[in-house]
């Protein structure tokens, strides 16, 4: 069965085409990241009009590079949210139009869910279920366990920032462009993890649940000390300074990332571990997991899959479409939140 993938969840336009939910014969990203590092951030405004334009040539470079043609396609596949209401509206209207004009179904998932896919599909051998499932991207960090694909608990969530969102800030706060991430994680490497010693943030009566606003303050005051205006003394900071915070946010984070994915697995009974998402694409995180736990089995997307990219969606809506045997309804909405378990 020949899949199109269309993602356009928040500032990646993305088309792939995948077969039988697994193999992956065309994966187109652009990302809109010029766009935005001028802004720090992403500006909702640019990035739907930038899907405007990119979605058909993305669409029909996805095509060409898998060599087959439209009519060929067996179901189209959209991420109908969560994300930006606009970005969304503009993936979901021509996965309907290309539905309508094809006459073929289409079905809409769940972005979030598509990154754990990300990893399940980077598997060659089957996995066993149940697995913890752990979400670290820009807007979502969770802790799920996975009965089966589509099936899910949430065990925990953040109660503020997301763990990529905390990345993009303090990156922001230091004055690296955005997004912050592959930065922080590249000056980390030079500097001293144990420099500043930032909290990591507990939220009472569920020990589980994440907070990362408060350390976002706690990298503030480093950066400003006594004074008010923090943008003005980014600047002044020194080389060693910045590579210090890097490294000692980095470690926090990933520490408290790390003890609370172990903390669920073991109260969970659970010995395989899929995470997906954004921040999965950095290699100390995984790194650390491998030395803080060697007896559980930690999945990684592969390469391609950890940031934003259209075959997770494919992939998830093979699944989705042969489970409810039927596509959507074309009034189907594009939903800015959406739960994991539901
Ligand atoms: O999953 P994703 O592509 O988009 C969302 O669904 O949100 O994740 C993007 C996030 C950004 O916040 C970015 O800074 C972060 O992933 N990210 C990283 C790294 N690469 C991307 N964070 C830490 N280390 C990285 N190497
Ligand atoms: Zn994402």
């Amino acid at each position: 069965m020949l899949v199109l993938g269309i993602e356009s969840t928040c500032d990646e336009t993305a088309c792939s085409i995948v077969e039988d939910g697994k193999e992956i014969l065309s994966s187109v990203i652009s990302s809109q990241i010029d766009l935005h590092t001028e802004y720090g951030g992403v500006v909702p405004e640019l990035a739907c009009r930038r899907h405007v334009d990119l979605l058909i040539p993305v669409l029909q470079e996805a095509i060409e590079k898998a060599e087959v043609s439209l009519k060929e396609i067996d179901l189209i596949a959209v991420a109908h949210g969560p994300g930006l209401i606009g970005a969304l509206l503009l993936g979901l209207s021509t996965a309907k139009s290309l539905s309508l004009a094809l006459n073929k179904p289409f079905i809409g998932v769940n972005h979030v869910e598509a990154h754990l896919y990300a990893t399940l599909m980077s598997r060659n051998e089957g996995i066993r279920f149940p697995c913890l499932g752990v979400v670290l991207s820009g807007g979502h960090t969770a802790i799920v366990r996975m009965d089966e694909i589509g099936q899910y608990q949430l065990i925990s969530q953040t109660v503020d920032d997301a763990i990529g969102e905390a990345f993009d800030k303090v990156a922001k706060i230091l004055g690296l462009p955005y997004p912050g991430g592959p930065q922080i994680e590249k000056l980390a490497k030079e500097g001293n993890s144990l420099a500043y010693p930032f909290k990591p943030g507990r939220v009472k009566k569920q020990p589980l649940d994440f907070s990362f606003s408060g350390i976002k303050t706690g990298v503030l005051y480093a950066v400003k000390g006594q004074n008010s205006d923090y943008s003005a003394h980014h600047c002044q900071l020194s080389y060693s300074e910045k590579v210090d915070i890097c490294a000692s946010f980095q470690h926090v984070v990933f520490q408290d990332i790390i003890q609370k994915t172990v903390l669920a697995a073991n109260e969970s009974g659970i010995d395989t571990v899929v995470l997906g998402g954004g921040v999965t694409n950095n290699r100390t995180l995984r790194k650390l997991f491998s030395e803080n736990d060697s007896h559980r089995t930690y999945l990684w997307p592969s390469e391609g899959l950890s940031l934003d990219n259209a075959a997770m969606i494919a992939g998830l809506g093979y699944h989705k479409y042969l489970a409810k045997g039927c596509g959507d309804a074309l009034d189907l909405e594009a939903l800015t939140r959406i739960s994991l378990a539901g």
